[in-house]
């Protein structure tokens, strides 16, 4: 007899029975009938042959696919060099962070370079986004624009006018009539997501999907959608700062990590072209809790500045509170400075924040986050014109990172003169920047503060 499945909505895990909650993900009520699974080999596909497919080998050279540039560098570069004709697209993040008005610019942009663009919204009126264009002086580039959600009819239309470039602004209001669900959930997103990737696929056109990422489960996160596409953009930032990062998640055609700056003004989003300097541009005299991390997003140096703050806390049980990085990796690098230094941070509140809204990933920042503590710790700041980088382990040793010239080099170009970076034969001084070598941990903290 045919097993009959049935699989989480939320998380993709599959089920032989039925439950009100997912084993995996504990949602509740996610679980949908996926059918009868086949039956073994011997009844494949039904019995019925298909038709033989062409294999061929490795050695064959590809052409680079075609791309086109926007002329926005900090948006072509996350591209990995320009759009790629016939990719498929997503842009998410939190609303209201500024999604529209990013692909309205850029839609705007690859119009004048000559794509034939057209940009589909189905949460504003044509009235408003025109208002929109007006606003951020676009309304002479040669962009065609709907107010639609209807799947069907967008794909008709779009047949007919043959277009190089589809924005689709949302995925989560597109509606599919064949799926009975309302638009947003997760049957409707995900079928509109391949039906849209297929028809860039089948005509060879980019198309471009905003995601709103939402955080209850209501509504279908464009996680569903992440690997269906070929290239997956995030667009990030804090609401109440000026700057948004687009971030490079996953990319079929160019590297991931890489990452755009931004900053939203009165007219439109307008491209950083020096994030070090405008990440550390709110940086004052020396103070204790702050280091300046020399690191590197995508293909590119970034200089950010971690602050930290350390209290004795209230609570039975101190806050650990994290911005911009990660907080399991704070926790690690809090036990390390206790066990292998001597540091502990027992009854004290931990407040790590990295300022002007960036987020770091790199575990090479972990020697800069444990200058930051120590020197929140020990109220004693660290010298104004030093930047830090390495990573820890867990033994309190030091571990090289790569890229260490073009560390260097952003950080020289900003005016710092030393470098605290873990010993290693690769490292060299470069003109105008001294590197201090640091052994372990304890050493580190020893040179820096004193020994203890
Ligand atoms: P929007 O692009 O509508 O966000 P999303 O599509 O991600 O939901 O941007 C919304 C915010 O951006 C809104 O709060 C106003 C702000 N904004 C500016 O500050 N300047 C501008 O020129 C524009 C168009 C928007
Ligand atoms: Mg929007």
């Amino acid at each position: 007899m045919a097993k009959v499945s049935y699989t989480c909505s939320k998380c993709g895990a599959a089920h032989t029975k039925w439950t009100g909650q997912c084993d995996s993900c504990q949602a509740w009520n996610t679980l949908a009938d996926q059918g009868p699974l086949s039956a073994g080999p011997s009844k494949t596909l039904g019995g019925k042959r298909g038709r033989a497919i062409t294999l061929t080998d490795l050695a064959t050279i590809e052409k680079a696919p075609p791309r086109t540039k926007a002329g926005v560098a900090e948006l072509d570069r996350v591209l990995g060099g320009g759009l790629v004709q016939a990719s498929a697209l997503l842009v998410g993040g939190d609303p209201g962070i500024g999604k529209s008005t990013l692909l309205l610019q850029a839609a705007a942009r690859f119009a004048r370079n000559g794509l034939k663009v057209i940009y589909i919204s189905g949460e504003e009126a044509t009235a408003q986004v025109r208002m929109r264009a007006q606003r951020l002086g676009l309304i002479d580039s040669p962009l065609m624009l709907a107010a639609e959600t209807n799947l069907r009819d967008i794909l008709t239309t779009l047949d007919e006018e043959k277009p190089d470039l589809v924005i689709i602004d949302s995925i989560q209001t597109m509606w599919a009539d064949h799926i009975e669900a309302a638009p947003g959930s997760v049957s409707q997103v995900r079928s509109s997501a391949h039906e849209l990737t297929s028809y860039a696929k089948r005509k060879g056109v980019s198309v471009i999907m905003v995601g709103h990422v939402t955080k209850d489960g209501q509504i279908a996160g464009p996680r569903i959608v992440e690997h269906m596409v070929d290239t997956v953009l995030y667009f990030e930032g804090e609401r109440n700062h000026q700057f948004r990062l687009l971030r490079a998640v996953k990319n079929r055609f160019g590297p991931a990590d890489e990452i755009g700056v931004f900053e939203m003004t009165s007219k439109g989003l307008v491209e950083v072209k020096n994030p070090s300097a405008l990440f550390l541009s709110e940086r004052g005299d020396p103070t204790p809790g702050s280091a300046v991390f020399a690191g590197i997003e995508g293909t590119r140096p970034v200089l950010c500045e971690f602050q930290a703050l350390v209290a004795p806390s209230p609570h039975g049980q101190p806050r650990r509170s994290v911005v911009g990085w990660d907080g399991q990796r704070l926790a690690m690098i809090l036990a390390v400075l206790e066990a292998r230094c001597g540091i502990p941070f027992t009854g004290l509140d931990v407040y790590l924040n990295v300022a002007g809204g960036m987020r770091v990933t790199e575990p090479a920042a972990d020697l800069a986050v444990a200058a930051a503590l120590v020197s929140a710790r020990e109220d004693a700041a660290l010298p104004k014109d030093a930047v830090i980088f390495g990573e820890i382990s867990l033994s309190g040793a030091l571990r090289p990172v790569s890229q260490v010239e073009n560390r260097l080099k952003e950080a020289q170009k900003l005016g710092f003169c030393q470098a605290l970076a873990p010993a290693s034969k690769k490292i060299e001084d470069i003109a105008g920047i001294t590197v201090r070598p640091v052994k372990d941990l304890a050493s580190f903290v020893e040179e820096l503060f004193g020994s203890r």
